[in-house]
């Protein structure tokens, strides 16, 4: 699916105000006057059906003539918007195709009408049926089209490469999608790949996907005026994670094509970024490779050199993540940025710690962490602060090298691999780290089951407030 092909069937789906349609009508446990709207008939079939407004909870009301006259969605309370963002998304498992319209109040129209198009996702590259039903949602007052229609198609956009199974996405499509964005927008993109990746000094990139038939590569894309503020994401591209050599489990194994979900998010906010024309330096950086066995695979126990000097003792080839990440990070660091951000599937420690919708967030800037959490928690796109806890930075001691990059124990995963991290930045003014999950187990309100580029909205929130727009 193009940029241009997502964009436009989203705005198919965003009618203009005042379009025939049928309403929407938000019902709370404690107050049900929306059924007013409904008519003694309405009333009598909500009653039939023992319909209660838990959240979430869907019915169809039937007009007098057999058709549809309107629909009811339970909030479960009255704070709903700050509990559940988008969850009009809930709307689009029970409605059939056709014309709506929110009849009620909205605590925030621009996130009610992004949880609809959020809702309405469906990853429809090897299944046309998934595409067929058209819900449409006319542009609820207070919302600005196209800042809905641009948080919808980040979404799309990003679900679209996470979704995207690795033998139809390996670094080289990664690339190709970094490249169709920049396009887009009038950014470049330079990229080093292969053999280049050691004679430009990024040996760990190329330790980690030397393995693969697919060249690992690190695409730097760039957009934006040298004079505004510098904000550089790295993002984690690894196209599939077998675990290397300390081979994963197949339970393990599963799902890790999602294993560049840090460079969809990356991706998604540049789009959002660029969109905006939010006044700023972007620059992204993705170290993409697949994680593969293979004879030529780098080793437990090797000692790998790293772009800033460094000496990486490997503990675990799974760890595969923070040693593409460190070498893509020290380049950043070389042009000391305002803000230098690194968003990975990292750790599934992070889903011990805080379960797969609550990303932690790492920063030892104290302001910039809680603008960031605020950020995110205003747009339902939630970031939990956690921290650089030094005492533990001890455990990536290495005898032989300057630094191992896993503990040789099983706790705070999520919190070493930050630390890591955080070894390789020093020049950069802001460093935040968000370990992600990158997908949805099971359906929720905007978000249907799969990928999902966490943080992308959260960051590009945080900047539009920062920076504003120009
Ligand atoms: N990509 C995985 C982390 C991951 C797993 C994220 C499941 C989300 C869901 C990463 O490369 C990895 O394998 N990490 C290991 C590190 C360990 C070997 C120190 C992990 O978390 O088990
Ligand atoms: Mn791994
Ligand atoms: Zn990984």
């Amino acid at each position: 699916m193009t940029l241009e092909t997502t964009r436009r069937g989203l705005e198919e789906l965003l009618l203009p105000p005042g379009t025939e349609s049928v309403p929407i009508h938000f019902v709370a446990p404690d107050d049900e006057s929306a059924l007013g709207a409904l008519g003694e008939a309405g009333k009598a079939w909500v009653a039939a059906q023992g319909w209660k407004p838990s959240q979430g909870a869907v019915l169809l009301v039937p007009d007098g003539q057999g058709g549809l006259g309107g629909v009811l969605l339970g909030t479960g309370g009255s704070d709903w918007a700050a509990e559940v963002p988008l969850l009009t998304g809930a709307l689009l498992k029970a409605l059939p195709e056709g014309d709506f319209h929110f009849a009620s109040p909205l605590p925030d129209a621009e996130l009610a009408a992004l949880g609809f198009l959020a809702g309405s996702y469906s990853f429809t590259r090897y299944k046309a049926a998934n595409a067929a039903k058209k819900r449409r949602l006319v542009l609820p007052e207070g919302a600005e089209r196209d800042q809905v229609l641009s948080l919808a198609e980040a979404l799309h956009f990003g679900r679209d490469l996470i979704n995207t199974p690795a033998n139809d996405l390996g670094p080289a499509e990664l690339e190709g999608a970094a490249r169709e964005l920049a396009t887009a927008f009038g950014g470049t993109v330079k990229v080093t790949e292969g053999s280049g990746l050691l004679s430009d000094n990024f040996p760990m990139i190329h330790a980690v996907g030397r393995a693969s038939d697919r060249a690992p590569r690190l695409i730097d894309l760039r957009w934006g005026s040298e004079h505004a503020p510098k904000v550089t994401i790295v993002g984690k591209g690894i196209c599939f994670d077998t675990g290397g050599l300390d081979i994963k489990p197949s339970a393990a194994m599963g799902l890790m094509k999602k294993d560049m979900g840090g460079a969809a998010a990356a991706l998604a906010f540049a789009l959002l970024v660029m969109r905006a024309n939010l006044p700023m330096r972007l620059r992204v950086l993705i170290p993409a490779a697949d994680n593969s066995v293979g004879g030529n695979a780098f080793r437990p126990g090797d000692v790998l050199p790293s772009r800033n000097g460094m000496t990486v003792e490997i503990g675990n080839t799974d760890a595969e993540g923070r040693l593409v990440l460190a070498d893509a990070i020290s380049l950043a660091d070389e042009e000391a940025p305002d803000y230098l951000v690194t968003i990975a599937t990292l750790t599934g420690a992070a889903r011990v710690a805080l379960g797969p919708d609550l990303p932690p967030l790492y920063a030892d800037d104290d302001a910039f962490a809680e603008r960031l959490a605020a950020a995110g928690c205003e747009v339902g796109d939630p970031l939990w602060r956690m921290p650089f806890w030094a005492p533990y930075d001890k455990l990536l001691k290495s005898a032989i090298a300057d630094v191992n990059h896993i503990a040789d124990g099983p706790f705070a995963g999520s919190i070493v691999a930050a630390l890591f991290l955080k070894r390789f930045v020093g020049k950069a003014k802001r460093f935040a780290h968000l370990d992600i999950f990158g997908w949805v187990r099971s359906d929720q309100p905007g978000r249907p089951k799969g990928g999902e580029p966490h943080a992308a909205r959260a960051l590009f929130h945080f900047f539009r407030q920062e920076l504003g727009s120009s």
